[in-house]
């Protein structure tokens, strides 16, 4: 009998898939649960179901470290985001399909399948990665069978498939976000139930009292909040924490997915929010405004890259490694204040600072200000023959 790997979330479609890939195609499937931080019970939940669905070995690969210090340090150092998403899904697909072929490959597998659906980005970035390292076959039972959603509930229920009871929006979570998906969702006048959301809360319900909080960057990362250092993964998790407690990173968007549909996409991403929005503050005080520009660019070529899927693209390298360089001066703190869904910069500090407290102060002396004036009167030179010349009338 061939041997397939199935990177397993224990969701709807890759239950499915356990079934189809025995029944349909007459595999043993070995099962794979990546855990790029997803709560506890949907690391134990698939672990218990692979096995009552028909899988002949469940595995759970730890790479939440691997995720924090490989992806989302870079996705800060970029400022990663995509439409407006900072791109959680997307960045833990390439460390998925990394870890699922490292697996086929040690249990010399024939292939590799996934439950992607033939409308959605992830086949994309699975499959990229897996072509990349591999040529192991890929296998996409629910877009081979052009199965719908209700189809594969019907399929479920007719196989004893056990499903999660009370998920009726299509949910992917990691560390870095939470997004949801689906139902009643793809109306895009429909406003998003409150009961949708888990790691933050609405405005209504946040605090009335504000929160200070402290964060402190080491070339471009976040190392300490409120002065107490913290290893990655805690420091990740607790700015989920108090900024989702605070109302904020809630987004509702409509994007642009890969295949060119547009899609509404509601996201959770306090932390995200938080430390992108501190990180941008700490670079505006340590970078040369042609730095910024470029960086902004830079930003956005980076992040597309992400949602495209392409995270192997040498051009993703290249970049890193200029984005490297220029953080080596964002090390400085960030002091911000969370209230009732808002996030405000209070102030910034660095010893890279290449703010100038006394040429730029109103009291200065020291920059004589007439000799300005010459560099002033022959300003916009170019706009004012334009006009002189084009605009006699
Ligand atoms: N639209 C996002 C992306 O393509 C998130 C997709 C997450 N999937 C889900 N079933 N909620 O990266």
């Amino acid at each position: 009998m061939k041997k397939v790997v199935l990177a397993f979330s224990g969701g709807l479609d890759t239950s499915v898939c356990i079934k189809l890939l025995e029944e349909n195609y007459d595999m043993e499937v070995i099962t794979a649960c990546v855990d790029v931080g997803q709560p506890e019970e949907e690391i134990e939940r698939p672990a218990a179901a692979a096995d009552k669905i028909g899988s002949s070995k469940h595995y759970t690969i730890d790479a939440k470290e691997e995720f924090v210090e490989d992806f989302i340090f870079r996705a800060i150092k970029a400022n990663a985001i995509y439409e407006g998403y900072p791109l959680s899904t997307a960045l833990a697909r390439p460390l998925i399909a990394m870890k699922i072929v490292e697996l086929a490959k040690k249990e010399g597998a024939n292939a590799i399948a996934h439950g992607c659906t033939g409308k959605g980005n992830d086949q994309f970035r699975f499959e990229a990665i897996i072509r990349a390292m591999s040529d192991i076959d890929v296998i996409a039972p629910i877009r081979d069978l052009n199965l719908t959603r209700s189809e594969e509930i019907e399929y479920a229920e007719g196989h004893g498939i056990p499903l999660p009871s009370d998920k009726q929006y299509s949910i992917d979570e990691n560390i870095w976000g939470r997004s949801i998906e689906g139902d009643i969702l793809e109306d895009p006048m429909v406003e998003t139930p409150e009961e949708a959301f888990e790691w933050t809360r609405s405005t209504d319900d946040a605090p009335d009292e504000s929160q200070i909080l402290e964060i402190k960057f080491e070339k471009g990362v976040p190392v300490a909040l409120n002065n107490e250092k913290r290893d990655p993964l805690d420091l990740i998790g607790k700015c989920n924490e108090i900024a989702g407690k605070h109302g904020i990173g809630r987004i509702d968007i409509i994007e642009d997915r890969i295949i060119g549909l547009k899609s509404r996409e509601n996201y959770e991403v306090p932390g995200a929010i938080l430390l992108i929005t501190a990180h941008k503050a700490l670079e505006q005080l340590n970078l040369t405004r042609s730095e910024l520009k470029f960086a902004a660019h830079v930003s956005e070529v980076y992040s597309e890259l992400i949602y495209d899927g392409l995270w192997h693209d040498p051009l993703r390298e290249d970049m890193d490694a200029l984005i490297d360089k220029m953080q080596r001066r964002v090390t400085g703190t960030v002091k911000v204040r969370l209230h009732k869904g808002n996030l405000r910069i209070l102030g910034r500090e660095s010893h890279y600072s290449l703010y100038n407290e006394e040429i730029v102060s109103f009291e200065d002396k020291g920059m004589d200000q007439r000799e300005i004036a010459g560099m002033v009167k022959n300003y916009g030179i170019q706009a004012a023959s334009y006009n002189k010349i084009c605009k006699k009338d």
